[in-house]
């Protein structure tokens, strides 16, 4: 089947792995990489990608209206996966209003220009789809401690199947209510009722995620698993913020592309999908994995690197943990991870060692001449 699909934030971590799915699983499918190129935007992410002959990529800021209307008229857009975003806690601490600008007012701007594209038409709404791609931080922070005494984190244990049935709200569910702590995760919730408002109120064929934190290739390091492989390369402090005993649940990131596929083709119009790979990690026990996976692939004594470790102030506000149920997503839709957390965190600390130009080009600023370099004369 023929279809015009927008994704936007293509040039971003996910947005990439999402984007070089589709491109090469679809080939029927015209991809339209809409990114405005922030700091975080890297068409260096799409190289292999870039000559096919479904891909395009456009230029855009999504809070262009009207360049947006536009574009979706032209085009024909049948199908939206939003992805771009203001994406960095820290960085929403200090700077929250482009968060709210981007996440909120952009969205409101997409959704806005699909409904009068979409209205406009004699089928409407009848095969589109808006996919509006969220965190699981809109949920809010759970506690460490469950009330029947078991101690998170869960890992393996949990996902064995039946063994965290028994701990209830331990986890994220679909229904559990928003409470967003930081700038960048109310922004975020912000933009998913949106999303669900659209759907409510003019009948817009909308679905939304929320998912984990995800690791992998093209991470902009900035983040803790980039930023940590890179610093201990080049034996560089590794700034664990308070004690390093928050959790996160990590997702390797084409398994999280792997799901958006599944969700965007399969998955009911108005409903909520958590994705994650019961896969909890205290910051300061996945750091000294990474620790000592960059140490042996170095040729370095395993964990000689862990003076690196360097306490430093906490974030503030700073979430003591965060672990998504996607058993829904599982039982309706059949997604399930398909990699083990060692073998992903292996192959990243793998990747970003035998892509250090690629890393030194963003750490010198360097990549952002690249968009400049391939699209100006066109
Ligand atoms: P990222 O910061 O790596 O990439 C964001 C992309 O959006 C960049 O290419 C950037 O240029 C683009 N962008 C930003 N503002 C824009 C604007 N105004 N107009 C057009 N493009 C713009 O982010 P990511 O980590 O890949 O996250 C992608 C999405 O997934 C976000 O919506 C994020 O909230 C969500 N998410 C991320 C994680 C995670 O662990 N990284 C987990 C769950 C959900
Ligand atoms: P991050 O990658 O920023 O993702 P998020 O805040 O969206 O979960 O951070 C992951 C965890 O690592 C989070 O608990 C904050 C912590 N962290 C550090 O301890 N030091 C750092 O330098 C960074 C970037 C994060």
């Amino acid at each position: 089947m023929k279809r015009t699909l927008v994704i936007t934030g293509g040039a971003g971590f996910i947005g990439s792995h999402v984007v070089r799915l589709f491109v090469n699983k679809y080939p029927d499918y015209h991809i339209i990489n809409l990114d405005k190129l922030t700091y975080a935007g890297n068409l260096e992410n799409l190289r292999d990608i870039e000559g096919m002959p479904n891909y395009e990529f456009v230029k855009m800021d999504i809070c262009d209206f009207e360049a947006f209307l536009d574009l979706m008229q032209k085009k024909q857009v049948d199908g939206i996966i939003h992805l771009a975003a203001e994406s960095h806690v820290d960085r929403s601490i200090k700077d929250p209003f482009t968060f709210a600008r981007t996440n909120v007012m952009g969205t409101l701007s997409l959704l806005q220009a699909a409904k009068l594209y979409w209205e406009s038409l004699p089928e409407k709404y009848e095969g589109k789809r808006f996919y509006h791609i969220s965190t699981d931080e809109v949920y809010g922070a759970l506690e460490m401690t469950h009330p029947e005494g078991i101690t998170p984190p869960f890992t393996t244990a949990a996902s064995s199947g039946s063994h965290h049935e028994a701990y209830g709200e331990a986890f994220f569910l679909e229904t559990t209510k928003y409470n967003p702590h930081s700038p960048y995760s109310a922004s975020k919730a912000s933009s998913d009722h949106f999303v669900r408002a659209f759907h409510d109120t003019y009948g817009m064929p909308t679905i939304v995620t929320n998912c984990s934190n995800n690791y992998g290739p093209y991470q902009f390091p900035e983040k803790l698993i980039p930023l940590f492989i890179n610093n201990i390369r080049l034996r560089k402090p590794l700034p664990v913020y308070g004690k390093g005993e928050n959790v996160r649940d990590w997702l390797y990131v084409e398994d999280h592309a792997r799901a958006i596929d599944c969700i965007f083709h399969k998955g009911k119009v108005a409903e909520t999908y958590n994705i994650g790979g019961f896969n909890e990690w205290k910051n300061i026990d996945i750091i000294k994995v990474v620790i000592k996976t960059v140490d042996r692939l170095l040729g370095r004594t395993e964990g000689e690197d862990m003076n690196l470790i360097t306490y430093v102030t906490d974030r503030a506000g700073h979430d003591m943990r965060y672990a998504i149920d996607s058993r829904k997503l599982q039982r309706e839709l059949g997604w399930e991870p398909s990699l083990q957390f060692e073998e992903g965190i292996e192959r990243t600390v793998r990747w970003y060692l035998d892509h250090q130009d690629w890393m030194e080009r963003i750490t010198s600023g360097e990549y952002e001449k690249y968009y400049e370099s391939m699209y100006a004369n066109r």
